[in-house]
């Protein structure tokens, strides 16, 4: 799934970004810093925007594609409205995380790291959520769901629709 990213809507950020890099230029670390300041301004770092900080830094695409796929914190496709984080940390794992990460795909048609065209839903896969407890462990926004089975999901998920 390809989003447009509008250059023109966007540009009063665009500025800020070149600005920032312009300001900064010659620090240490400035790729990070820019990526992350990219990815606070736009939510994620549509291809236009990693195109604007290789020609403003001289860093090669390929090289900013490989720090923002490398970092979990960055992300390429903007995120959905409700983010679903799987937890597959151990004890959620040992418990059939997997089966609910598949089932979460198989509802939305999307698959982990992925947004739902409508932008409404994106799914990742995270680490232990702290709440071993009550594995398996899903959370949709801040909402913790717990002690799931495959054939729940499907409700939880049309509370958000
Ligand atoms: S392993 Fe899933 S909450 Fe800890």
């Amino acid at each position: 799934m390809e989003f447009v990213f509008d250059l023109e809507e966007n540009k009063d950020y665009i500025r800020e970004l070149k600005l920032f890099m312009r300001e900064n230029r010659g620090k240490k670390g400035l790729l990070m810093d820019a990526l992350h300041k990219a990815q606070s301004l736009f939510g994620y770092l549509p291809i236009e925007v990693q195109r604007i900080i290789s020609e403003e830094l001289k860093v090669s695409l390929a090289e900013i594609y490989g720090v923002a796929t490398f970092y979990s914190h960055f992300s390429l496709v903007p995120k959905g409205e409700y983010n679903i984080g799987v937890c597959m940390g151990t004890a959620c794992y040992v418990k059939q995380a997997q089966q609910i990460l598949d089932k979460v795909e198989e509802v939305l048609g999307i698959e982990v790291g992925q947004t739902t065209p409508d932008r409404k839903f994106s799914i990742s896969a995270t680490r232990c959520l702290g709440a071993c407890g009550l594995a398996p462990v899903m959370m949709i926004g801040d909402d913790v769901y717990g002690r799931l089975v495959e054939d729940d999901v499907e409700e939880i998920l049309n509370k958000y629709r």
